[in-house]
């Protein structure tokens, strides 16, 4: 099977999950698409009903309220049961990161309010060691280029997101540098000296936040628990 083939098994197995009258994040992402299309037609079937959706991103909200999915603003639930979400790496110990696709600020906020969080990945997303794929953070546009000369000081080898020839802008309208590491050894150490440097809002190191992780395989789904 090809990424996509994979993508598209994981993403409509985890909709099993979702039960009746829950209150359910969306994330974002190519994976979270198959996800979401799926959660449509069962909604359209009405073989799922009082669903409602609390959405990680703009992209995620427009196509969710394109297949019928009731969508309803974070503030506006007192909770959330499940939240679904893809992962740009996971390692042996279930610590990932995420943001390739530039929501990890409201993922971030969705997951922190959710009583559980499943991540939905192909088997390439599985890794020993986070760091190959180049780490986001979340900055302030405002004097946004000291932060991204301070992260080329401490050799973090920092780029820019870019969106053509302009900067990428989050849902929140801030910039995202992009760190390329190459091997993270001490993740709780490297997000507490980024989230404490001024401009920088969030960063896509999510540690301790998953619970149970469906990967596509070519020999199917597989679930691991966290
Ligand atoms: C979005 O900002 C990301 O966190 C995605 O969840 C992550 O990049 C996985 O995306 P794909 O499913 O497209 O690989």
């Amino acid at each position: 099977m090809n990424q996509d083939e994979l993508k598209a098994q994981t993403g409509k197995e985890s909709v099993k999950y979702i039960k009746s009258g829950m209150i359910v994040g969306l994330g974002t992402g190519s994976t979270v698409r198959y996800m979401v299309d799926e959660l449509g037609k069962q909604v359209q079937a009405g073989n799922l009903t009082n669903i409602i959706g609390v959405t990680t991103s703009s992209r995620t909200t427009k196509q969710a309220e394109s297949l019928g999915i009731t969508i309803k603003n974070l503030d506006d639930v007192d909770h959330i049961d499940l939240t679904i979400d893809g992962a740009d790496e996971i390692s042996d110990d279930f610590q990932g990161i995420k943001g390739g696709g530039g929501a990890l600020l409201w993922e971030k906020i969705v997951a922190n309010v959710s009583d559980k969080v499943m991540w939905i990945v192909d088997q390439s997303k599985l890794v020993h060691k986070l760091g190959k794929f180049p780490l986001p953070v979340e900055v302030i546009p405002f004097g946004s280029q000291h932060v991204f000369n301070r992260l080329e000081k401490k050799g973090y080898k920092p780029t820019w997101r870019m969106d053509g020839d302009k900067k990428f802008r989050s849902d929140e309208n801030n910039y995202i540098i992009d760190l390329h590491l190459e091997e993270i050894d001490h993740p709780a150490a490297l997000a507490d000296e980024l989230i404490h440097m001024v401009g920088i809002v969030e960063t896509g190191l999510f540690l301790n936040r998953v619970n149970d992780v469906i990967v596509g395989t070519d020999e199917g789904p597989k679930v691991l628990h966290a």
